[in-house]
């Protein structure tokens, strides 16, 4: 076992009607004067938005609105809220939706407390001092944003979607209502899932150090967002399976399920930004996309988590030789995915990227990753490269 650090400070409000306590926690929080920071359009839809603004009010909390944020946050987005906060003297973010809001919001706040441009802290060139505090009320059971530290932007001028990771960003509290996450399109409640399902597998397919602990609470949240995932497929509505999701999605991305190992692989994580950013598709859709290649590509250097995983979360039951049931297990998660409409390859995800195309976010890949990534198995540019090509 690694030695490692826990931090966690987001305070979680979760269940039925926790959106009403938004403006308390605001108030708890010190929040005089808030950005309220949402989408496209889904809270306005579900009536959303107008509860939490009574909310505020109950509280005489002042707040200014900018929505529009579309799913692979844009910078430009980013700058029209900098520059509105700093107008009208916002001293708190709250975001209302899905990962994209949250990281938009982070990326607000990390602008607000720093001079220079904010675009620094995601090309990695240097680190922020702090972030201006921030709320979430979470709408899409998905990134985990709302306890990660992680923010990603795209910079749509320069075609980069990049990663920034920073405890500063870490939201102070969460409003998390199984209810809010009814109202999604099947294809985002199943893009969520298969989201929660990689941040797991992100850490459990590493190369060592990994703790029995770490283990079977990774297991068993993989096996919860198997069988609810399924649930809600059938019944869309079901409180239960869309709260043990919503959680599960938190849990999955706050760093309890890397406890203890060596390193994170996040692999599948960086060729999908790549293909985020050429082609602006669901995050959780692109990363089943391209899963099952990875998996192929490295199972044989990670061969008995591939192993543990197949028979403790596949449940895999099968004489035969180790490759064998690793494979089964592979085969076992893809799968699934077919049986939540996700992709197992590029083409089912829509898109049919040219050999350049794949040159190119494979050498996307290494600029965000450096000459060498990767846990489950080292890889380089040209390993990147031909996990793409076996994802066509
Ligand atoms: O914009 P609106 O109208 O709200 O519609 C959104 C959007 O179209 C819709 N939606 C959200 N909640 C809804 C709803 N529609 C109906 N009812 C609701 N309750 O769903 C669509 C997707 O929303 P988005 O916020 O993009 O989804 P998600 O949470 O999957 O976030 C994806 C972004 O997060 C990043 C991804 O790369 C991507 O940019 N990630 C962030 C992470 C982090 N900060 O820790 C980690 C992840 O690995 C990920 O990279
Ligand atoms: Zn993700």
């Amino acid at each position: 076992m690694y030695n490692f650090n826990y931090y966690t400070p987001t305070e979680v409000v979760f269940g039925k009607a926790a959106e009403e306590k938004t403006g308390a926690m605001l108030k708890k929080y010190g929040a005089k004067k808030v950005l309220l920071h949402y989408g496209s359009g889904s809270v306005i839809r579900s009536g959303l938005l107008n509860r939490i603004k009574k909310s505020l009010e109950e509280q005489e909390i002042a707040y200014v609105e900018l929505g529009g944020v579309v799913p692979n946050p844009r910078l430009t987005k980013v700058y029209e809220g900098i520059e509105l906060c700093r107008k009208e003297k916002v001293d708190f973010l709250l975001a209302v939706g899905g990962g994209s809001v949250l990281d938009s919001a982070k990326a607000i706040g990390y602008g607000l407390v720093n001079e220079g441009d904010v675009w620094d802290f995601y090309e990695h060139t240097r680190k922020a001092s702090g972030c201006m505090p921030l709320g979430v009320v979470v709408t899409i059971a998905a990134a985990g944003s709302e306890m990660s530290s992680s923010s990603v932007i795209t910079n749509e001028e320069r075609g980069m979607k990049r990663g920034y990771n920073d405890d500063a960003g870490r939201p102070k509290f969460a409003i998390m209502n199984p209810e809010l996450t009814m109202t999604l399109p099947a294809y985002q409640t199943s893009s969520g899932c298969a989201d929660i399902l990689m941040h797991t597998q992100e850490r459990y397919f590493t190369s060592g150090g990994n703790m029995e602990l770490t283990d079977s609470l990774a297991e068993g949240l993989m096996r919860t967002v198997i069988t609810n995932a399924k649930i809600l497929m059938e019944q869309p509505d079901n409180y239960d399976a869309r709260a043990e999701i919503l959680w599960a999605s938190s849990l999955s991305h706050n760093g309890l399920t890397g406890c203890g190992i060596k390193a994170g692989d996040f692999v599948c994580h960086a060729l999908e930004h790549e293909i985020g950013a050429m082609f602006d598709v669901a995050h959780g859709a692109g990363l089943a996309a391209v899963w099952g290649s990875w998996a192929r590509y490295v199972y044989k250097d990670c061969l008995s988590r591939f192993v543990k995983f197949a028979k403790n979360v596949m449940l895999v039951d099968m004489d035969g030789s180790d490759e064998e049931i690793a494979l089964a297990g592979i085969e076992a998660l893809e799968n699934f995915y077919r049986a939540i409409n996700m992709p197992t390859n590029m083409r089912e995800l829509g898109v049919e990227p040219t050999d350049e195309q794949i040159d190119a976010m494979a050498h996307g890949v290494a600029l965000a990753k450096g000459e060498k990534f990767g846990s489950a198995k080292v890889l380089c540019e040209a390993d990147a490269a031909a996990i793409y090509r076996m994802a066509r």
